[in-house]
This record gives structure tokens, C-alpha cells and sequence, in this order.
């Protein structure tokens, strides 16, 4: 895995970030030192697959990446004829993405993986659904639709995983959570310039929300239980239930 070092020289002018091949290369152990309980949520949406995968229906990871919680889904899938479909609109991630997949080709035989804006892509006879650090990177305009279109193609009693970076309304909390946040980073091994200049990159990029916000939203889509099943300071994952 190679060491995610991007940020730490000095920058003259800080790019907004962006989903390219440099981050690509790097992407696994990036997100690994960055967000509190990613591989802790990979390991669930195992279990959550093992539990809510229906017979003959289509599962999605929507905005894959490298297909870290493709292969989780995969490993968990234990209903028949299924298919995974996991997509992102970054043509580095996609292009390392089918090479991880094709080494796991005994895991991976139902799984498709495709280049496209998952704005753009038919949800349909869907059991489970995985937005794992995913919907802050769409416009805000954008997330009602995208989670109304992905509740009317679910089958009842299917399941969205919706695994956020999140803000909180209390400021107290909010930079209590985003200080311990930064902690985590420099026990990680990111220096302060880092976790700055990498800070910056994402402001206009990555635009995080409440949990209220994420769970009344979800409610008006259609989803009909909502709940957050795993939250380690400012991140969460939620579970929200057709
Ligand atoms: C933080 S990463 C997701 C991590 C991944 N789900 C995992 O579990 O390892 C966000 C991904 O969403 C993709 N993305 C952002 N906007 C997208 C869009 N409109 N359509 C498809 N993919 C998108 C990015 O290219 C990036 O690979």
C-alpha cells in the first residue's frame, strides 16, 4: 500500500481536492489515517450484507472508489444469484478498482464495475445499498434526489448504508469532535501542515451535515426506519431501512 505523503510539502496555491490518479495511488491508506472506523465499517457492511442481501437482487456501492466495501459485500453475500454493481465517476479509481476485482475473482464473479455519475445510474430491485463516504461530495442540491431515486428502486425491506462525515449544531461539540479528529490524524502520522493544507483542498469539495439533517432527509425519500448504527466522533454510519 503506498503512504499517502500528497500534502506534506508547502503549497503555494492548494488545489481543490480532487478524486485523480496521485489519490488514487495513495487512496486506501489515506482513508485508512483519516477516517475514524472506516475498516470497522467495512467489516459491517459484511455483516449487514450477510443479513440484508435478498435472492435474485442487485446491491450497489455507490462512488466505490477501490472497492474496499465491494469486496466487503461480496465477502458477506450469502443470498443466490445476486448481482453487485459498484460504480464511481473518477476513471483512476475505476481503472485500479477492476485490477483489485480481478485478483479477487473467485469473491468477485458477480460483481460489475462501471464508470458513471451515480446521479446518472438506474437503481433498480435493490436489496442493499451502499453510500460509504460518498453523498458529501454531491452537490447539496443534488442529495434529495439521489436518495428518493435510490429508495424507489429498493425492494421492501431493503437497506441503505449511508456512512458520513458529519457537523454538529452545539460549536462546542462541533470543535471538541473536529479537534479530536485532527488528534486522530497526527497519531496517524500527518504532521499539522498536512492535516491544514489537506483541510483546505476539501472545503469547497466535502461539504458535511448534521445527523438530523441526514435523517429527516432520508425519512422524506421514503426510507421508513433511520437510524445511526455506528458513529466514532465525526463520522457516522447510518442505517436507513425501505
Ligand atoms: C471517499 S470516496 C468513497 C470511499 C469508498 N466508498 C470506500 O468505502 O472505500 C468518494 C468516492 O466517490 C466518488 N464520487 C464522487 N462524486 C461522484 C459522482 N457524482 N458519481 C460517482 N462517483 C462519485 C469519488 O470519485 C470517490 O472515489
Amino acid at each position: 500500500m503506498s503512504k499517502d505523503r500528497i500534502y506534506n510539502q508547502s503549497m503555494a496555491k492548494i488545489a481543490d481536492f480532487s478524486f485523480d490518479a496521485q489519490v488514487a495511488d495513495v487512496f486506501t491508506d489515506m482513508i485508512e489515517r483519516s477516517v475514524p472506523g472506516y475498516r470497522a465499517i467495512l467489516t459491517m457492511i459484511e455483516t449487514l450484507t450477510e443479513h440484508y442481501a435478498q435472492p435474485g437482487s442487485n446491491l450497489y456501492d455507490l462512488g466505490c472508489s477501490l472497492g474496499g466495501a465491494t469486496l466487503a459485500m461480496a465477502n458477506g453475500m450469502n443470498a443466490e444469484n445476486c448481482t453487485i454493481y459498484a460504480v464511481d465517476n473518477s476513471s483512476a479509481m475505476v481503472e485500479r478498482c477492476r485490477k483489485i476485482m480481478q485478483r479477487s475473482v473467485h469473491t468477485c464473479a458477480g460483481v460489475h464495475i462501471d464508470s458513471a455519475d451515480i446521479r446518472e445510474v438506474e437503481i433498480a430491485d435493490a436489496s442493499v445499498v451502499v453510500l460509504n463516504f460518498t453523498l458529501q461530495f454531491i452537490p447539496q442540491s443534488d442529495r434529495f434526489q439521489l436518495l428518493e431515486k435510490i429508495c424507489a428502486g429498493m425492494r421492501p425491506g431493503g437497506v441503505l448504508i449511508l456512512s458520513e462525515k458529519v457537523i454538529f449544531k452545539d460549536d462546542h461539540l462541533d470543535e471538541l469532535l473536529a479537534g479530536i479528529h485532527h488528534d486522530f490524524k497526527r497519531a496517524h502520522g500527518y504532521s499539522d501542515l498536512e492535516i491544514s493544507q489537506k483541510r483546505s483542498a476539501l472545503e469547497n469539495v466535502l461539504i458535511p451535515e448534521t445527523i438530523p439533517t441526514h435523517r429527516e432527509r432520508l425519512l422524506s425519500a421514503g426510507f421508513s426506519s433511520v437510524d445511526v448504527w455506528f458513529q466514532c466522533f465525526n463520522f457516522m454510519s447510518m442505517l436507513a431501512v425501505k
